[in-house]
């Protein structure tokens, strides 16, 4: 495709203004350019022109208002209005697992880039960020080539997003790295000047093809799944043959070749992004006729949803196999602290086993419960810590909410009726709450007095 965009940006489009087009939108407009996000659903369109999110991100809601304030960020369904406008557009719209399938689901990303080309009638670039099986980039080059008006100049570039939930503006506004696959020289230099200002703080750039830019991202994703996995892994040995899982964690990781972050072993990885990826990943390339290659992610998926019937195990054997009627309040039930996302989570389902196994189940998450109880309606959600304990035989923390992290044995002793606690996330010293009575238990290390 020849293009003859200006490498000189200044108004910038956002297709999608989920989690990552809003953060993307208001981090572009904090760069400096006039942007508008873009999506089909006019309420959402409404709540982010006022600074309401339908999700927890901090810092997020403030930079959106400053930028829609400021004149410098607005929000529209049009489409027709941004064709016409932005020098540059990015998609960045969702691509869940397929329903019923392991596959990703591209139907948005296909609709938006065709619906997208359509509507521009100013020569521009168009940039990928979601998440997307290989081969894709180069099959929407084609769409693209196809559906847009034959005098218009049109050409994309591939740039995947690293954000991680909790920090999603500052690793937008401050990425790691910037990966950018392009066909064209001219392509890069117009992302370079998108990006300059990454750029001049001497930012890692790394300018390839489609097909690498497409895999970084998710060969990023199922090494930080694999690395989880693998001290798993390990969790189940010391499980059975006794040791710490801590300290191994701690005495590899001291190897600067390995590294001690995303060695946390626990009731493991959820979220919208780890457990979807591995597994989008294993289908397209066993859809390449390569199923051998990245068969490994299936143990790395088992050995991570093992965690969570451990931890349900273990409630059991707590409470002598007897759960039904029993109160079990289980702390935090988001994927991750930072985030009101319950997507795939780890607690969540833990929570949900013990429910239908007959518990009367008491969760508390500082900002979880609104999006579990969609999902779960007749469990019961407290709005306190100090609520969900209040009378539990047993007392579990899924996930490491600094609140959780910095509970003591005193802070619950006289509230809970049985002093017993699962820390499915290892973060808890087992002496403090061994020595005040408490029957403590980790995943993958033994009692102090075992
Ligand atoms: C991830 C990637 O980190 C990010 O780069 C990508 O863009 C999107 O996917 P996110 O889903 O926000 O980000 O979560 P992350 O911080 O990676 O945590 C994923 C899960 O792994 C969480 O459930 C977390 O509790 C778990 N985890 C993490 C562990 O169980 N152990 C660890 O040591 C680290």
């Amino acid at each position: 495709m020849m293009v003859r965009v200006s490498a000189t940006v200044e108004n910038v489009s956002v297709i999608g203004t989920g989690y990552l087009g809003a953060t993307h939108a208001a981090c572009m407009a904090e760069l400096g350019f006039n942007v508008v996000g873009v999506d089909i659903d006019p309420e959402k369109i409404t709540s982010l022109s006022a600074g309401d999110l339908p999700f927890h991100e901090p810092g997020l809601p403030e930079l959106i208002r400053k930028h829609v304030t400021g004149g410098k960020l607005r929000f529209t369904t049009n489409l027709d209005e941004v064709g016409a406008w932005a020098d540059v557009h990015f998609i960045a719209v969702g691509t869940p697992q397929v329903r019923g399938g392991t596959g990703a689901d591209m139907t948005y990303v296909d609709t938006a880039t065709t619906d997208l080309a359509r509507a521009i009638t100013k020569d521009a670039l168009i940039v990928g960020k979601s998440t997307v099986p290989v081969g894709t980039a180069a099959r929407l080059a084609d769409l693209i080539a196809e559906t847009k008006h034959p005098e218009v100049n049109l050409s994309l570039a591939w740039n995947p997003e690293f954000l991680r939930e909790g920090f999603a503006v500052e690793d937008t506004l401050t990425p790691d790295r910037l990966v950018i696959g392009t066909t064209n020289t001219h392509d890069e230099d117009t992302l370079r000047s998108v990006y300059a200002e990454a750029l001049d703080r001497d930012t890692p750039w790394i300018s390839t093809d489609y097909q690498t830019a497409e895999l970084v991202k998710v060969a990023a994703n199922a090494f930080l799944a694999t690395k989880i996995s693998f001290i798993n892994a390990f969790a189940e040995v010391t499980e059975t043959v006794g040791g710490d899982i801590t300290t191994l964690a701690d005495a590899i990781g001291h190897d600067t070749r390995i590294g001690r972050k995303f060695l946390n072993a626990g009731v493991g990885f959820g979220g919208g992004c780890l457990p979807k990826d591995i597994r989008a990943l294993q289908t397209r390339v066993a859809e390449l006729g390569l199923d051998h290659s990245m068969r490994f992610l299936d143990e790395v998926d088992q050995i991570n949803l093992r965690r969570r019937k451990k931890t349900v195990a273990l409630a059991f054997d707590t409470l002598d196999q007897d759960v039904i009627g029993k109160k079990i309040a289980v702390l935090g039930i988001t994927f991750k602290p930072l985030s009101d996302d319950v997507r795939d989570s780890p607690g969540l389902d833990v929570a949900a086993r013990l429910f239908n196994a007959g518990a009367d189940v008491a969760i508390y998450d500082p900002q979880g419960n609104h999006n579990a109880a969609k999902r779960y309606p007749r469990i019961t959600y407290n709005d306190t810590l100090n609520e969900a304990v209040t009378g539990a035989e047993l007392v579990i923390l899924t996930t490491e909410w600094d609140e959780f992290k910095t509970l003591t044995p005193e802070d619950l002793n006289h509230k809970v009726t049985t002093r017993r606690i699962i820390d499915a996330r290892n973060v808890l010293n087992p002496h403090h709450w061994e020595n005040a009575g408490w029957t403590f238990t980790q995943l993958g290390r033994q009692s102090p007095h075992d």
